[in-house]
């Protein structure tokens, strides 16, 4: 009786959890993130924080999950008429010894994705400071978690992982970390 409320229990929270990730009201991943991610994507290369023309900046040595070599910008941003502090972590990796150098010489040759904040209006998300999410790839597509959800929005709010978890953990007032050397 009592392990067969357990597993009912059990159940019903798998359950749960599927429909939350597959439905629109999902926090991340909707069409209204995916396509907010690509008007930021537009507004990123116009300011050649992304892409060919993009600024150099000093590449450091970094940890997981944001890849051995990485580049970071703090800059502002103003999309549909709101303006937001702009974070832009440019991840290399992908091989072997990369070397700072290397990727100063060739800012695009090793790049594997590029994580981006960005301070969205208040109330979008009052608990987790009203970021904006998103992991690109280097082509400007959204990058995807295992399910095929992708990486825009609240991401991933109340899972135990992700980028809102892990900025929880790591500290810092504004789920920032900017340990940038
Ligand atoms: C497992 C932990 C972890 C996860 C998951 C994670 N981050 Fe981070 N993130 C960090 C740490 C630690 C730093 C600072 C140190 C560093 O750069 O490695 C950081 C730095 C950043 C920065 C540079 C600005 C800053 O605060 O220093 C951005 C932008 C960023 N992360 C975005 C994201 C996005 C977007 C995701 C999800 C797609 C994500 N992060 C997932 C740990 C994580």
């Amino acid at each position: 009786m009592y392990n067969k409320s357990i597993m009912m229990l059990a159940a019903a929270a798998v359950i749960g959890a599927v429909s939350v990730a597959s439905a629109q009201d999902a926090p991340f991943g909707n069409a209204e993130d995916t396509d907010y991610a690509n008007k930021l994507w537009d507004v990123m290369v116009e300011q050649n924080l992304v892409g060919e023309n993009s600024i150099k900046v000093r590449p450091f040595e970094g940890n997981e999950p944001h890849g051995a070599i990485q580049e970071v910008l703090a800059t502002a941003a103003t999309l549909d008429g709101h303006s937001g502090r702009l974070l832009v972590k440019r991840n290399h990796g992908g091989k072997e010894d990369l070397s700072v150098e290397e990727v100063y010489d060739d800012p695009i040759g090793n790049l594997v994705a590029i994580t981006v904040m960005f301070k969205r209006e208040s109330g979008y998300d009052t608990e987790n400071q009203d970021w904006f999410w998103a992991k690109y790839l280097p082509s400007g597509e959204l990058d995807k978690n295992p399910k095929g959800m992708q990486l825009a929005g609240r991401v991933a709010k109340g899972a135990d992982e992700g980028c809102i978890a892990c900025h929880t953990a790591a500290g810092g007032e504004d789920l920032e970390t900017l340990t940038s050397k």
